[in-house]
């Protein structure tokens, strides 16, 4: 909002005007009748006016001195111009030096007024975008990603270096393990943060479908398509594309793909007429692409485009150190908008979560405090609810050997169920799905005896 004003014109009358019109407006109104003192003023330092009246023809300097002066020493303050006609030249080569409007002598109050509303429209918007500014970067800065491993050191250190980049990245690790996160990150980090950030899932559509989406359609191209349609790499132009899922794409969609990369241009599906991009890409995949490209899956050639800078994303249960300070950051995410307390964990707790598998790594890891969160578990009842959750998902894919024998694999899994259990066995019964009655045969059968 507009509330010091600075008026520079000789005429007493116009000042008088000026200020009274002002004053209704509820500023503070300044004068000054020359452009000399004016320009001492901002020389001076003094730069909190929002806004100066400025008469072109002055006594001292010219109203152009005076407002280069103001534009120089403070940006942010708007300048309307006085001119009388005849000398509208003057007034246009003003707007071209920054100011914002021009009044014709003589003008009335509302036409003041009016400008006045202008200026604090635009004043409100820039706030407003500043403020969307700072949004984005405080919602994407690091500290959302959370991490205390070395390894996740690391991954910020890439972070920081390929974010001042347009490299193509490849961020890879197994579900939940944050790789968009990191993607979103890289963006917002970076150059193009202000440009549009677009994601694809490469593996919600079927192939026809995903290439129209990847590069758009000319009206008639197929079935369906009844008209033109931009494609996600014209969407992103100047910005980021995010290639989300990238080891599910078929090999067609692969070699259209490896032009772009190659070429940064591409034809609408239908389409005859080249269009050039500037897209930085980004793609995330957990599959392990080079596996795919020994099996005939995966182009070898697209693989070494995409993965300029890799970067691989451990799953939760190889950096364990990360786990307890993810789960504070998730409690306080999770309470922090809400009326509830912060649950208390105990050191008993966060030890189970520290030894937990997390087959589903993070995302796993903040559902889990979500829930506790909504359903207000505690003590007890936390533990409880431990038991089942933490007990029932599949074990790492760490454990997996070849050649294992199957009841061998099931005495192993009964046995670590039943110390995860503390031993409980009827707890144990339950999250094994069999009766207590089974258990207690094959724990006999494994020669373990039951304590008295
Ligand atoms: N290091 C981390 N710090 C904080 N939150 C994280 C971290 N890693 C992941 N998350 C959170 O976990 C959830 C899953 O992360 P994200 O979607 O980035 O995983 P992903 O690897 O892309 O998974 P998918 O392969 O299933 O798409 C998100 O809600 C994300 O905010
Ligand atoms: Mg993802």
């Amino acid at each position: 909002m507009i509330e010091a004003v600075l008026v520079v014109d000789d005429e007493p009358l116009m000042r008088d005007f000026l200020k009274e019109t002002l004053q209704r407006l509820n500023c503070q109104v300044d004068l000054k009748d020359n452009g000399k003192d004016a320009i001492s003023l901002f020389k001076d330092g003094d730069t909190s006016y929002d806004l100066v009246f400025l008469d072109m023809k002055l006594p001292g300097a010219t109203g152009t001195e005076v407002l280069k002066v103001i534009k120089e020493q403070s940006p942010s303050t708007e300048v309307i111009v006085i001119t009388a006609y005849g000398t509208i030249e003057n007034a246009v080569d003003a707007m071209k030096l920054g100011a914002f409007d021009y009044l014709l002598k003589p003008f009335t109050p509302d036409q003041v007024e009016l400008i006045f509303e202008r200026i604090n429209q635009k004043n409100i918007l820039v706030e407003e975008n500043q403020y969307l500014r700072g949004e984005i970067n405080k919602k994407y800065n690091f500290s959302e990603i959370v991490g205390d491993s070395q390894h996740m050191a690391k991954i910020f250190e890439t972070i920081k270096k390929v974010a001042i980049s347009t490299a193509t990245v490849l961020i890879s690790g197994e579900s939940g393990t944050g790789k968009e996160l990191i993607a979103r990150a890289i963006t917002y980090n970076g150059l193009r943060k202000e440009k549009p950030f677009i994601k694809v899932n490469c593996a919600s559509l079927p192939e026809t479908l995903l290439e129209s989406e990847l590069f758009g359609h000319e009206r008639g191209a197929f079935t369906g398509a009844i008209q033109r349609r931009k494609g996600r790499f014209e969407l992103a132009d100047k910005g980021t594309l995010l290639l989300d899922e990238i080891g599910e794409i078929t090999l067609a969609v692969q070699a259209k793909l490896l032009r772009v990369l190659q070429e940064r241009e591409f034809e609408r599906v239908g389409g005859a007429r080249p269009i050039k991009v500037d897209v930085r890409v980004l793609a995330t995949t957990n599959k392990d692409l080079s596996k795919e490209i020994e099996k005939g899956n995966f182009r070898e050639d697209l693989f070494y485009r995409l993965n300029v800078v890799p970067i691989q994303v451990c799953p939760l249960r190889k950096r364990k150190k990360d786990i307890a300070l993810l789960v504070n950051h998730f409690l306080e995410k999770f309470t922090h908008f809400s009326s509830k307390e912060m649950p208390d964990i105990s050191k008993s707790t966060m030890e189970r979560f520290i030894n937990y598998s997390w087959p589903g790594n993070v995302r796993e890891l903040e559902n889990i405090i979500e829930r506790i969160i909504v359903l207000d578990l505690q003590g007890k009842e936390l533990d409880e609810h431990l038991d089942l959750v933490l007990a029932s998902s599949k074990p790492g894919k760490d454990d997996f050997k070849v050649g294992r024998r199957m009841d061998d694999i099931e005495k192993d899994y009964i046995l670590k169920t039943l110390a995860h259990m503390g031993n409980n066995k009827s707890k144990t019964a339950e999250v094994l799905d069999i009766s207590v009655r089974t258990l207690r045969n094959k724990l006999n059968a494994y020669g373990i005896r039951e304590e008295s």
